[in-house]
């Protein structure tokens, strides 16, 4: 506790003197101290507020981190960002690639901390096939395919064949608004080629398409009061159509509050989930390496990385400051947010929450004090709501069906195009901007949809600019 006071006087003291962690790079904002009193709604995250927006937003640890801390921060950064090979690997700590992966390193999917832009093979990719997405397959009667697994690994290392390859096919169709206005939305068709086994007919295969979320207060999401959401859940909006639901997970044996991943899926950081699975980097929580029935993945190298630098990974990712909106007062952006509430986004995109004041643990112990007990705006309730069938796919997660989807947290959603350099959203970023992405929303968000729909341009526009501003 009294470590923590120092920390926040330290904070104050920065404030005071007008320094902030990163430079910031864009014209159009200019942070003060003053500023930050003025606009408290501004504050994303109370004292864990960040003042940047450059292309580091995502990836800029809190003003309370220094010190030791501040080493096991760059510590963890630096295994994030950390390019991995096979093993055997010549530098200690870089090893462990594949021998089926997905993507060579954290950052490679989550550029910035935030969303790469995905590369499907059809449409090019990168020359390996790249595509920056998960594939997540299983079997119409909801096994995984003993072959093939949970995920299709797009990647392998050399002398090894990946399972396949993930492809799509756009069907474009142009839309209008009600003054006249038109924009056009895109639905994906997928399917995958190149089965390096039997080939799985799609009338056998069930799979969902996703696309990395941002960084933004993943602390704060796993810190979050849990009372809060169950209350959020118990609210029914039958006039707009709206109910969340929680998605209770089981993980480790216990029933717990499912909050991260796009069908709120996991209770925790999934960084365990995301070496193993997603690089072929094993560890204790997951020992086997993935396709290791596999006649072609034989050699085994053990355990690849420590339960303590997967700890330093979940520091990293618990103790990034969470960016601070920009231009609250400008009118255009206040009319955006009146227009927010107005189409009832709010009632799923919840602007405020907070964290419990019992702090959570990580894999390691280390009580994480800092994210305890704080305000918040994340624009999100954590819960998963029925989008319709147009956004949704067959493939259900405990008791999320296929087309429920986690409200997608918005903060820090306007810096995406500085961070990750696209403005792709949605669960598989099908949406090319905001607009499209307001448009796809049926099912529950249907009501939003219209109430924005039959806005006058200049409305839509505010709400747009507001959407930028978190
Ligand atoms: C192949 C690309 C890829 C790689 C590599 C990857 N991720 Fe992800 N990550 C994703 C996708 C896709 C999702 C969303 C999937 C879902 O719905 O569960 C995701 C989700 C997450 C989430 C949940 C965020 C939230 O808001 O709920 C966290 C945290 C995360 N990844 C951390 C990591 C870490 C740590 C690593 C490295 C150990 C990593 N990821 C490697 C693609 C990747
Ligand atoms: C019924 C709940 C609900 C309502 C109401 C709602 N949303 Fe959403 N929103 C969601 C869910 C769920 C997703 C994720 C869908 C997906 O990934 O396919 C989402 C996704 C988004 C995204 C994409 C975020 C990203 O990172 O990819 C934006 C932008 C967005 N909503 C804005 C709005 C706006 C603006 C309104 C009001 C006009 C609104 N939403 C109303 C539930 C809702």
């Amino acid at each position: 506790m009294k470590n923590y006071i120092r920390l926040i006087t330290l904070c104050g003291f920065m404030m005071s003197v007008g320094l902030t962690s990163c430079d910031d790079q864009t014209e159009s904002v200019m942070y003060t101290p003053g500023n930050r009193v003025a606009n408290p709604e501004s504050l994303s995250a109370d004292e864990c507020t960040i003042f940047t927006s450059s292309n580091m937003a995502f990836d800029t640890p809190s003003d309370l981190i220094e010190g030791e801390l501040m080493d096991r921060f760059l510590r963890g950064d630096a295994l994030y960002d950390q390019p991995r090979v096979a093993s055997p690997a010549e530098l200690e700590g870089t090893g462990g690639l594949g021998p089926l992966y997905v993507g060579f390193s954290c950052t490679s999917c989550h550029t910035g901390s935030g969303r790469t832009k995905s590369t499907l093979h059809t449409h090019g990719g990168t020359g390996n096939g790249f595509s920056a997405q998960l594939v997540f397959i299983k079997s119409q009667n909801g096994q995984y395919f003993p072959e093939y697994g949970r995920v299709l690994h797009d990647q392998a290392i050399y002398g090894v064949q990946p399972e396949g390859r993930i492809n799509v096919e756009y069907t474009e169709k142009t839309h209008y608004f009600s003054d006249g206005e038109s924009y056009s939305l895109i639905t994906p068709k997928y399917w995958i080629s190149d089965w390096y086994a039997s080939v799985i007919p799609d009338e056998e295969l069930v799979m969902s398409v996703r696309t990395p979320l941002r960084h933004v207060g993943m602390g704060f999401m796993i810190a979050v009061d849990q009372n809060e959401i169950m209350a959020l859940a118990a609210k029914e909006y039958p006039e707009y159509n709206i109910s969340g639901e929680v998605n209770w997970v089981y993980e480790r044996g216990m029933r717990l509050m499912g909050l991260s991943g796009h069908k709120a899926q996991h209770a925790d950081l999934t960084v365990e989930l995301g070496f193993s699975s997603d690089m072929g980097v094993t560890n204790t929580r997951y020992p086997d390496e993935v396709g290791k029935d596999q006649s072609q993945t034989t050699q085994d190298f053990g355990i690849e990385i420590s339960t303590q630098d997967m700890a330093d990974v979940e520091f990293y990712l618990m103790t990034l400051g969470v960016p601070a909106r920009r231009n609250v007062k400008d009118p255009e952006i206040v009319r955006g947010e009146e227009n927010f509430y107005r189409a009832k986004c709010n009632l799923c995109h919840t602007p405020t929450l907070h964290t419990s004041p019992t702090p959570v643990q990580l894999m390691d112990g280390t009580e994480m004090t800092h994210i305890a007990n704080k305000t918040i705006h994340p624009y999100t309730d954590y819960l998963v709501h029925d989008m319709g069938p147009e956004l949704g796919d067959d493939y259900d997660q405990y008791n999320a069906t296929g087309d429920e989807w986690r409200t997608a947290p918005l903060w820090g959603i306007g810096l995406q195009k500085i961070v990750s350099g696209h403005t792709g959203f949605l669960h598989d970023q099908r949406a090319r901007n905001y607009v499209e992405a307001i448009m796809w929303h049926g099912g529950e968000g249907a009501y939003s949809r219209e109430v924005f729909s039959n806005m006058s341009k200049e409305d839509r526009n505010a709400m747009v600019a507001f959407l930028k501003s978190l």
